[in-house]
């Protein structure tokens, strides 16, 4: 059994960023590499609501979906280290920040432009980019988001061109890095 202690205050992985970014896909690899469970924000909603993030959108609006969102992440409680995996909107409210400051180690996943919207067009589940411009509106949310990721985030991994395995590799890395400063409590281990 593979045990981490990512920090002794506030244990948890939490992956912030972008659609596209792969941050489900790392979790998966994450929670592999650690034996820590996963919760996932937009997978709680979608169960709460019995539908798919798509269908929220268009039958409950966006408003609702972002309170629900708000909601699963209050709930989501973390006396255990969990790797926590984040819709791409979820620093868009006060609110989730702070809360998201007191479930762990933030971090945020992020690529260039071109190789988030590719990704995140590959699959039709994002309600955001159903208009008329997906790009362009991508852009726009992409530019208003990232000083928003950047100002909460503890690590920053570039993911534009590493596998998700590698991408994994890099979070544990840094996470041990920054657990062995001798300012910070926290340490990383595994057994
Ligand atoms: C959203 C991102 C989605 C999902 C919803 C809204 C956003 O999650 O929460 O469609 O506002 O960026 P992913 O980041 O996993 O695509």
């Amino acid at each position: 059994m593979r045990y981490w202690i990512v920090n002794r205050q506030s244990r948890s992985i939490v992956l912030i960023g972008m659609m596209g970014a792969g941050k489900s896909s790392v979790g998966a690899c994450l929670r592999r590499r650690t034996g820590l469970d996963l919760l996932d924000t937009d997978e709680i909603v979608a169960s709460n609501f019995g539908m798919s993030i798509p269908e929220i959108f268009a039958e409950h609006g966006e408003k609702k979906f972002r309170e629900a969102e708000t909601e699963a992440l209050r709930r989501v409680r973390t006396e255990e280290q969990t790797i926590i995996i984040t819709g791409g909107g979820i620093v868009l409210r006060k609110d989730n920040v702070e809360i998201l400051r007191s479930r762990g180690a933030i971090v945020w996943l992020d690529a260039d432009e071109e190789t988030l919207f590719a990704r995140a067009s590959r699959k039709r589940n994002r309600p955001l980019l159903h208009t008329k411009h997906p790009r362009k509106a991508f852009s726009q949310i992409l530019g208003a988001r990232r000083p928003l990721y950047a100002n909460i985030a503890d690590i920053r991994v570039d993911t534009s061109v590493l596998t998700d395995e590698e991408v994994a590799v890099a979070i544990l890395a840094k996470l041990r890095r920054m657990n062995s400063k001798p300012e910070s409590p926290i340490r990383a281990r595994e057994s």
